[in-house]
């Protein structure tokens, strides 16, 4: 028996709902088609956005949403996406598939899709190929109230009042796609145009980040804090509010990543081993950030995760559109565990990316939806959005077929919800066995304990003809012991969550 200890008087930190957020870029079908296909549309839509794609996203209280990129960020001119749309530029998405972007969805209808989601907005900056000046207008347009050049063009493009921008990004990637800078240029770059990410209104403080390492590469990390992490005088957010992360789960390499659904139980325990490598870099970013800001005012962003395989078949490779399988169930609930447990730093993570792109919690195909295993995951994990991580451990073994990824068989996060009760996320990294838990809590009676689950068998997706293969569902095996104690069995490759009354 593996046992699961939850202490609840000990609070550790809090859970930014942030960290359940999401980043859609325009790329392939996931703006265009997959949230956003205009009003004349004859697939149901309000003000231009899918109206089953929408309430699906609303179930799972989306807390905020990255846009417009990604690498398409640094080549985003903004002022090509306002105004009427039979003026807008039309142009070649250079980087992702060589469609034409006729810049049909732009800042307006971004902010309408956000006010539709009830969702913070993450704006996402071009430092690449745009001026400062270019983004010192973009962050006026939107956020500015009151006689300006910028808010009167907003004015006479049908929006009055000022947006609020919660999160802003100066430039993505700017080490590769976002310029190819070194770190010590970036963070020059970086301390210049963030000053004119102003706050424009008082109160609605802007949130600026600066654009963070590719997974491992800590000397970029120490670049930009050494440069950047300066409290301005008299400025109490200093230059930086987060830095961001990028790292994907690239099951086998980047030439060759491996198929979605079509996979062996090695690579399996490979994925899921490359998925807590997560943990490390957090870890190793936090250690280079703490020598400059012990006090963790600047919180990590991972604002790019998730699984990255080779594309469908007879799909345009520049789409990255993938099918979900159980196995994203699983890199989802690890991930989510890992950034709940880092919450005293992580402050917000953007699964990449929201529709039919990566690693996805929808799919679309025309007017036909689908929810992915990982969209079940989210589902399930959301109770601990703006909750309070409580002290917690759970006894595991090392498994897997080759030493190399070997993995723990379980982890674990839990949190006090705002609802008053216990939220435990477990998740089984075996493909074939299944572990007795025994749950018990420090010092306090428990009432009842509900389960529901998401598993099964591997390779399980689901798919347009048979939608529900994969869903949450009702988990009951769980039996009280006492005052303080549970048990329970939870299957192999699955993803469970607990609520638990006290
Ligand atoms: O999410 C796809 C791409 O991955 C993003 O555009 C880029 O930032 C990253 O390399």
């Amino acid at each position: 028996m593996y046992k699961l200890c939850i202490n609840p008087s000990n609070k550790k930190s809090h859970i930014n709902p942030e960290i359940q957020g999401h980043f859609s870029e325009h790329l392939g079908r996931g703006i265009y088609e997959g949230l956003y296909v205009g009003e004349n549309s004859e697939i149901e839509n309000v003000n231009g956005m899918r109206k089953d794609v929408l309430e699906a996203l609303k179930e799972l209280k989306v807390p905020v949403l990255r846009w417009p990129g990604g690498c398409f960020a640094d080549e985003y001119h903004w002022k090509d996406g306002i105004g009427p749309k039979e003026n807008r530029k039309k142009m070649i998405n250079t980087h992702w598939g060589g469609v034409v972007e006729d810049n049909s969805f732009g800042t307006h209808e971004f902010m309408e899709l956000c006010r539709q989601l009830g969702c913070k907005t993450y704006v996402n900056g071009n430092v690449g190929s745009g001026t400062v000046q270019e983004m010192q207008e973009w962050v006026e347009y939107m956020t500015f109230e009151g006689v300006s050049p910028m808010a009167d063009l907003r004015t006479a493009n049908g929006r009055k009042e000022a947006w609020d921008v919660d999160y802003f990004g100066v430039g993505n990637e700017n080490w590769g796609c976002g310029g190819n800078m070194p770190p010590e240029y970036y963070a020059g770059l970086y301390r210049r145009y963030q000053t004119y990410v102003r706050d424009y209104r008082p109160g609605k403080h802007i949130n600026k980040v600066a654009c963070g390492a590719n997974a491992g590469d800590f000397g970029w990390t120490e670049g930009v804090m050494s440069t950047c992490f300066n409290k301005a005088p008299g400025n109490v957010h200093g230059f930086m509010d987060g830095i961001s992360l990028h790292y994907y789960t690239v099951p086998e390499n980047w030439e060759k990543k491996g198929a979605a659904t079509d996979f062996d139980e090695k690579m399996w325990y490979q994925t899921l081993s490359k998925t807590l490598f997560m943990e490390t870099l957090i870890k190793g970013h936090q250690a280079v950030m703490d020598r400059y800001d012990k006090d963790h005012k600047v919180g990590i962003i991972v604002d790019e995760w998730g699984t990255w395989y080779d594309v469908e078949e007879g799909t345009n490779p520049g789409f990255l559109y993938q099918q979900n399988t159980i196995r994203d169930a699983l890199v989802a609930g690890i991930n989510l565990n890992i950034f709940n447990k880092h919450s005293d730093r992580v402050i917000m993570a953007n699964i990449a990316q929201m529709i039919n792109v990566l690693q996805s919690v929808i799919l679309t195909d025309k007017d036909k939806m689908v929810k992915t295993p990982t969209y079940h995951v989210f589902n399930m994990y959301k109770h601990h959005q703006d909750a309070e991580l409580l002290e917690s451990f759970i006894e595991t073994k090392e498994i897997g077929l080759v030493d190399e990824f070997k993995v723990p068989n379980l982890t674990e996060s839990v949190s006090l919800g705002k609802d008053g009760k216990i939220h435990a996320t477990v998740t089984n990294l075996s493909a074939t066995e299944s572990y007795e838990i025994g749950l018990s809590l420090t010092d306090t009676e428990i009432k009842s304990i509900k389960g529901e689950i998401v598993g099964g068998e591997i390779h399980l997706h689901n798919t347009f003809e048979n939608p529900d293969v994969v869903t949450v569902k009702a988990f009951d095996d769980i039996r009280l012991e006492g005052k303080s104690e549970g048990r329970l069995t939870i299957p192999a490759s699955s993803v469970l969550h607990l609520e638990i009354e006290i």
